[in-house]
Protein backbone atom coordinates (compact mmCIF):
# COMPACT_ATOMS: atom_id res chain seq x y z
CA UNK A 1 0.00 0.00 0.00
CA UNK A 2 1.37 3.34 -0.98
CA UNK A 3 1.45 6.05 1.74
CA UNK A 4 -0.70 8.63 2.27
CA UNK A 5 0.09 12.18 0.84
CA UNK A 6 -2.36 15.53 1.57
CA UNK A 7 -1.26 18.00 -0.51
CA UNK A 8 -2.66 21.60 1.20
CA UNK A 9 -3.33 23.21 -2.53
CA UNK A 10 -3.85 22.37 -6.29
CA UNK A 11 -0.16 22.95 -7.56
CA UNK A 12 1.13 22.09 -10.89
CA UNK A 13 -0.22 18.62 -12.51
CA UNK A 14 3.06 17.54 -13.69
CA UNK A 15 4.59 17.27 -10.69
CA UNK A 16 1.35 15.50 -8.76
CA UNK A 17 1.47 13.15 -11.44
CA UNK A 18 5.21 12.34 -10.38
CA UNK A 19 4.69 12.07 -6.90
CA UNK A 20 1.04 9.97 -7.24
CA UNK A 21 3.86 7.01 -8.67
CA UNK A 22 4.72 7.24 -5.30
CA UNK A 23 1.96 8.23 -3.00
CA UNK A 24 -1.94 7.69 -2.19
CA UNK A 25 -2.45 11.43 -3.17
CA UNK A 26 -5.60 13.81 -1.37
CA UNK A 27 -5.47 17.67 -2.72
CA UNK A 28 -7.20 20.37 -0.99
CA UNK A 29 -8.60 21.99 -4.27
CA UNK A 30 -10.00 25.31 -3.04
CA UNK A 31 -8.37 28.42 -3.18
CA UNK A 32 -7.84 29.32 -0.05
CA UNK A 33 -6.15 26.93 2.52
CA UNK A 34 -7.89 24.68 4.50
CA UNK A 35 -8.82 25.82 8.08
CA UNK A 36 -6.77 24.39 10.87
CA UNK A 37 -9.25 21.99 12.38
CA UNK A 38 -9.49 20.18 8.56
CA UNK A 39 -5.78 20.31 8.55
CA UNK A 40 -5.75 18.57 11.87
CA UNK A 41 -7.80 15.91 10.62
CA UNK A 42 -6.36 15.53 7.29
CA UNK A 43 -2.76 15.32 8.90
CA UNK A 44 -3.82 12.45 11.34
CA UNK A 45 -4.64 10.06 8.52
CA UNK A 46 -1.45 10.81 6.41
CA UNK A 47 1.71 9.42 6.06
CA UNK A 48 3.14 12.80 4.80
CA UNK A 49 2.12 16.36 4.11
CA UNK A 50 2.99 18.87 0.96
CA UNK A 51 2.82 22.17 2.74
CA UNK A 52 2.62 26.16 2.22
CA UNK A 53 3.68 28.71 4.48
CA UNK A 54 0.00 29.58 5.55
CA UNK A 55 -0.56 26.12 7.11
CA UNK A 56 -0.02 26.28 10.53
CA UNK A 57 2.02 23.07 11.38
CA UNK A 58 2.21 23.46 14.95
CA UNK A 59 3.18 20.66 17.92
CA UNK A 60 -0.52 19.94 18.72
CA UNK A 61 -0.52 19.38 15.29
CA UNK A 62 2.70 17.08 14.80
CA UNK A 63 2.05 15.11 17.98
CA UNK A 64 -1.69 14.00 17.17
CA UNK A 65 -0.35 12.36 14.03
CA UNK A 66 0.94 9.54 14.97
CA UNK A 67 1.57 8.09 11.34
CA UNK A 68 3.15 11.34 10.43
CA UNK A 69 7.02 10.73 8.98
CA UNK A 70 7.25 14.21 6.53
CA UNK A 71 6.47 17.28 6.01
CA UNK A 72 7.63 18.94 2.58
CA UNK A 73 6.95 22.60 2.24
CA UNK A 74 6.66 24.31 -0.96
CA UNK A 75 8.68 27.74 0.48
CA UNK A 76 12.27 28.29 1.52
CA UNK A 77 10.83 30.27 5.04
CA UNK A 78 9.22 27.74 6.92
CA UNK A 79 8.32 29.35 10.04
CA UNK A 80 5.11 27.70 10.55
CA UNK A 81 6.02 24.69 11.22
CA UNK A 82 7.52 23.77 14.23
CA UNK A 83 10.61 22.25 13.57
CA UNK A 84 11.64 21.85 17.06
CA UNK A 85 8.47 19.22 17.55
CA UNK A 86 9.13 17.93 14.56
CA UNK A 87 12.27 16.85 15.23
CA UNK A 88 11.71 14.97 18.29
CA UNK A 89 9.02 13.28 16.93
CA UNK A 90 10.89 11.53 14.28
CA UNK A 91 9.40 14.20 11.42
CA UNK A 92 11.46 15.53 8.75
CA UNK A 93 10.88 18.69 7.61
CA UNK A 94 12.16 20.10 4.14
CA UNK A 95 12.09 23.39 2.37
CA UNK A 96 12.48 24.73 -1.01
CA UNK A 97 15.72 26.56 -0.78
CA UNK A 98 17.76 27.84 -4.59
CA UNK A 99 15.02 27.21 -6.81
CA UNK A 100 13.49 30.91 -5.64
CA UNK A 101 16.54 32.89 -5.39
CA UNK A 102 16.32 34.87 -8.81
CA UNK A 103 13.10 35.59 -8.71
CA UNK A 104 12.77 36.90 -5.43
CA UNK A 105 15.80 38.80 -5.90
CA UNK A 106 14.22 39.98 -8.89
CA UNK A 107 11.53 41.33 -6.73
CA UNK A 108 13.25 42.87 -5.03
CA UNK A 109 15.01 44.89 -7.15
CA UNK A 110 11.48 45.75 -8.95
CA UNK A 111 10.46 47.13 -5.41
CA UNK A 112 13.88 48.87 -5.21
CA UNK A 113 13.44 50.71 -8.59
CA UNK A 114 9.28 51.19 -8.37
CA UNK A 115 10.18 53.29 -4.64
CA UNK A 116 13.13 54.78 -5.91
CA UNK A 117 11.40 56.37 -9.42
CA UNK A 118 8.07 56.23 -8.11
CA UNK A 119 6.54 54.13 -10.59
CA UNK A 120 3.28 53.60 -8.79
CA UNK A 121 2.69 56.98 -7.53
CA UNK A 122 3.59 58.14 -11.49
CA UNK A 123 1.34 55.97 -13.33
CA UNK A 124 -1.42 57.03 -10.81
CA UNK A 125 -0.71 60.30 -11.72
CA UNK A 126 -0.78 59.72 -15.68
CA UNK A 127 -4.41 56.91 -15.21
CA UNK A 128 -6.19 59.49 -12.66
CA UNK A 129 -5.70 62.66 -14.86
CA UNK A 130 -3.59 64.75 -12.37
CA UNK A 131 -0.88 64.73 -15.49
CA UNK A 132 -3.29 66.20 -17.79
CA UNK A 133 -5.00 68.28 -14.70
CA UNK A 134 -1.17 70.27 -14.35
CA UNK A 135 -1.37 71.09 -18.49
CA UNK A 136 1.84 70.74 -19.14
CA UNK A 137 3.91 67.59 -20.70
CA UNK A 138 6.74 68.22 -18.84
CA UNK A 139 8.21 70.64 -15.74
CA UNK A 140 11.46 70.14 -13.99
CA UNK A 141 10.72 68.85 -11.01
CA UNK A 142 7.53 66.79 -11.06
CA UNK A 143 7.72 63.46 -9.64
CA UNK A 144 11.21 63.43 -8.34
CA UNK A 145 12.93 60.50 -7.40
CA UNK A 146 16.35 58.96 -6.15
CA UNK A 147 18.93 57.77 -8.35
CA UNK A 148 20.79 54.81 -7.26
CA UNK A 149 24.04 55.58 -8.37
CA UNK A 150 26.76 56.48 -5.31
CA UNK A 151 24.51 55.15 -2.98
CA UNK A 152 24.36 52.74 -0.56
CA UNK A 153 22.08 49.73 -0.20
CA UNK A 154 22.00 48.18 3.35
CA UNK A 155 21.73 44.29 2.88
CA UNK A 156 20.15 42.60 6.50
CA UNK A 157 20.41 39.02 6.23
CA UNK A 158 22.87 38.17 3.45
CA UNK A 159 22.00 34.38 2.56
CA UNK A 160 21.24 33.41 -0.94
CA UNK A 161 18.72 36.12 -1.46
CA UNK A 162 20.37 39.00 0.16
CA UNK A 163 23.81 38.24 -1.69
CA UNK A 164 21.88 38.32 -5.12
CA UNK A 165 20.09 41.23 -4.44
CA UNK A 166 24.25 42.96 -3.36
CA UNK A 167 25.19 41.37 -6.47
CA UNK A 168 22.64 42.94 -8.65
CA UNK A 169 23.56 46.48 -6.66
CA UNK A 170 26.96 46.35 -8.04
CA UNK A 171 24.92 46.72 -11.49
CA UNK A 172 23.51 50.16 -10.34
CA UNK A 173 27.40 51.34 -9.39
CA UNK A 174 25.89 51.28 -5.52
CA UNK A 175 28.11 51.06 -2.26
CA UNK A 176 26.48 47.68 -0.39
CA UNK A 177 27.08 47.03 3.77
CA UNK A 178 25.14 44.03 5.16
CA UNK A 179 24.70 42.41 8.03
CA UNK A 180 24.16 39.03 9.11
CA UNK A 181 24.68 36.94 12.27
CA UNK A 182 27.77 35.25 9.85
CA UNK A 183 29.90 37.15 8.30
CA UNK A 184 30.11 36.42 4.27
CA UNK A 185 33.59 36.31 3.22
CA UNK A 186 32.62 35.14 -0.04
CA UNK A 187 30.09 38.28 -0.92
CA UNK A 188 33.02 40.80 0.40
CA UNK A 189 35.31 39.13 -2.09
CA UNK A 190 32.64 39.25 -4.99
CA UNK A 191 30.75 42.23 -4.38
CA UNK A 192 33.13 44.58 -2.57
CA UNK A 193 30.08 44.71 0.42
CA UNK A 194 31.32 45.77 3.19
CA UNK A 195 30.25 43.63 6.73
CA UNK A 196 28.83 46.15 9.58
CA UNK A 197 26.33 45.66 12.43
CA UNK A 198 23.20 46.62 12.05
CA UNK A 199 22.95 50.31 13.61
CA UNK A 200 25.57 51.22 11.37
CA UNK A 201 23.96 49.86 8.12
CA UNK A 202 20.85 51.69 9.74
CA UNK A 203 22.53 54.95 9.91
CA UNK A 204 24.20 54.97 6.29
CA UNK A 205 22.21 53.03 3.92
CA UNK A 206 19.81 54.94 1.63
CA UNK A 207 17.81 51.83 0.98
CA UNK A 208 17.92 48.92 3.61
CA UNK A 209 16.77 45.82 2.29
CA UNK A 210 15.42 42.68 4.28
CA UNK A 211 16.14 39.14 3.48
CA UNK A 212 16.71 36.95 7.25
CA UNK A 213 14.12 34.19 7.80
CA UNK A 214 11.60 34.76 10.52
CA UNK A 215 12.94 33.67 13.98
CA UNK A 216 12.11 34.36 17.86
CA UNK A 217 15.79 37.00 17.05
CA UNK A 218 14.81 38.92 14.34
CA UNK A 219 10.87 39.34 14.92
CA UNK A 220 10.57 43.25 15.51
CA UNK A 221 14.32 43.71 14.87
CA UNK A 222 12.89 46.78 12.84
CA UNK A 223 11.29 48.69 15.56
CA UNK A 224 10.48 52.25 16.37
CA UNK A 225 14.61 52.49 18.20
CA UNK A 226 15.97 51.35 14.69
CA UNK A 227 13.50 53.29 12.26
CA UNK A 228 14.87 55.98 14.03
CA UNK A 229 18.28 55.65 13.40
CA UNK A 230 17.83 55.19 9.38
CA UNK A 231 17.96 58.16 7.55
CA UNK A 232 15.01 60.78 6.97
CA UNK A 233 15.22 60.03 3.65
CA UNK A 234 16.00 56.44 3.52
CA UNK A 235 13.75 53.50 1.90
CA UNK A 236 12.77 50.44 3.41
CA UNK A 237 12.09 47.52 1.71
CA UNK A 238 10.95 44.40 3.13
CA UNK A 239 10.59 40.96 0.66
CA UNK A 240 11.19 38.45 3.56
CA UNK A 241 8.69 38.23 6.31
CA UNK A 242 6.48 40.52 7.61
CA UNK A 243 7.06 40.40 11.13
CA UNK A 244 10.80 41.24 10.96
CA UNK A 245 9.56 45.16 10.94
CA UNK A 246 6.77 46.34 13.52
CA UNK A 247 4.46 47.88 11.35
CA UNK A 248 3.46 50.10 13.96
CA UNK A 249 6.44 51.50 14.33
CA UNK A 250 6.38 51.71 10.99
CA UNK A 251 3.51 53.54 9.97
CA UNK A 252 4.73 56.29 12.84
CA UNK A 253 8.32 56.39 11.22
CA UNK A 254 5.78 57.03 7.99
CA UNK A 255 3.49 59.76 9.63
CA UNK A 256 6.49 61.57 11.29
CA UNK A 257 8.56 60.75 8.24
CA UNK A 258 11.59 59.32 10.10
CA UNK A 259 12.02 57.65 6.64
CA UNK A 260 10.99 58.59 3.04
CA UNK A 261 9.02 55.40 2.06
CA UNK A 262 8.74 51.63 1.94
CA UNK A 263 7.85 48.85 -0.36
CA UNK A 264 6.51 45.67 1.07
CA UNK A 265 5.75 42.25 -0.20
CA UNK A 266 5.15 40.83 3.23
CA UNK A 267 2.86 42.12 6.48
CA UNK A 268 2.32 40.84 9.94
CA UNK A 269 -1.30 40.25 8.79
CA UNK A 270 -1.69 38.34 5.14
CA UNK A 271 -3.84 39.56 3.56
CA UNK A 272 -3.58 42.73 4.47
CA UNK A 273 -6.80 44.80 5.40
CA UNK A 274 -7.51 47.42 2.94
CA UNK A 275 -8.09 49.83 5.18
CA UNK A 276 -4.37 49.23 7.43
CA UNK A 277 -3.33 52.42 8.26
CA UNK A 278 0.03 51.40 5.67
CA UNK A 279 -2.13 51.71 2.47
CA UNK A 280 -2.77 55.26 3.09
CA UNK A 281 0.79 56.51 2.55
CA UNK A 282 1.77 57.82 -1.27
CA UNK A 283 5.18 56.71 -0.51
CA UNK A 284 4.51 53.26 0.17
CA UNK A 285 4.45 50.26 -2.49
CA UNK A 286 2.72 47.17 -1.33
CA UNK A 287 2.99 43.99 -3.38
CA UNK A 288 0.86 40.25 -1.91
CA UNK A 289 3.44 38.26 -1.26
CA UNK A 290 4.85 37.66 -4.54
CA UNK A 291 8.56 38.25 -4.46
CA UNK A 292 8.67 33.94 -5.45
CA UNK A 293 6.01 34.35 -8.23
CA UNK A 294 7.00 33.45 -11.33
CA UNK A 295 6.15 30.49 -13.13
CA UNK A 296 9.68 29.14 -13.24
CA UNK A 297 10.29 30.09 -9.50
CA UNK A 298 6.52 28.45 -8.48
CA UNK A 299 7.24 25.04 -10.83
CA UNK A 300 10.70 24.63 -9.87
CA UNK A 301 9.25 24.98 -5.99
CA UNK A 302 7.16 22.18 -6.70
CA UNK A 303 9.14 20.13 -8.14
CA UNK A 304 11.94 20.36 -5.17
CA UNK A 305 9.36 19.23 -2.71
CA UNK A 306 8.31 16.43 -4.66
CA UNK A 307 11.75 15.45 -5.12
CA UNK A 308 12.14 15.58 -1.30
CA UNK A 309 9.20 13.05 -0.85
CA UNK A 310 10.43 10.81 -3.11
CA UNK A 311 13.80 10.64 -1.71
CA UNK A 312 12.23 10.22 1.34
CA UNK A 313 9.73 7.62 0.16
CA UNK A 314 12.96 5.66 -1.43
CA UNK A 315 14.82 5.85 1.77
CA UNK A 316 16.83 8.52 0.87
CA UNK A 317 18.20 11.70 2.98
CA UNK A 318 15.90 14.25 1.05
CA UNK A 319 17.94 16.93 -0.69
CA UNK A 320 16.80 20.17 1.44
CA UNK A 321 16.25 18.71 4.58
CA UNK A 322 15.50 21.36 7.04
CA UNK A 323 16.16 19.50 10.55
CA UNK A 324 19.67 17.26 9.78
CA UNK A 325 19.52 15.97 13.35
CA UNK A 326 16.28 13.83 13.07
CA UNK A 327 18.29 11.79 10.65
CA UNK A 328 19.62 10.24 13.88
CA UNK A 329 16.35 9.52 15.37
CA UNK A 330 15.02 7.79 12.43
CA UNK A 331 16.32 7.13 8.86
CA UNK A 332 14.37 7.92 6.24
CA UNK A 333 11.73 6.26 5.08
CA UNK A 334 7.97 4.78 5.59
CA UNK A 335 9.53 1.25 6.64
CA UNK A 336 10.05 2.48 10.23
C1 LIG B 1 8.02 32.59 0.48
O1 LIG B 1 7.79 33.52 1.18
C2 LIG B 1 8.91 31.53 0.82
O2 LIG B 1 9.34 31.46 1.99
O3 LIG B 1 9.23 30.70 -0.05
Amino acid sequence: MKPRLFVTRESFSDVLDRLSGYYELEVWDRYKEPPYEVLLAKARESDALFTLLTDRIDCNLISSSPRLRIVAQMAVGYDNIDVKCATERGVYVTNTPGVLTEATAEHTWALILAISRRVVEADYFVRWGEWRRLGTAWHPTMLLGVELQGKTLGVVGAGRIGSRVAEIAKAFGMRVLYYDITRNKALEERVGAEYVDLDRLLEESDIVTLHTPLTPETKHMINEDRLRKMKKTALLVNTARGAVVDTEALVKALREGWIAGAALDVFEEEPLNPNHPITAFKNVILTPHIASATYDARHKMAELTAENLIAFYEGRTPPTLVNQEVVKIRPPGFTT
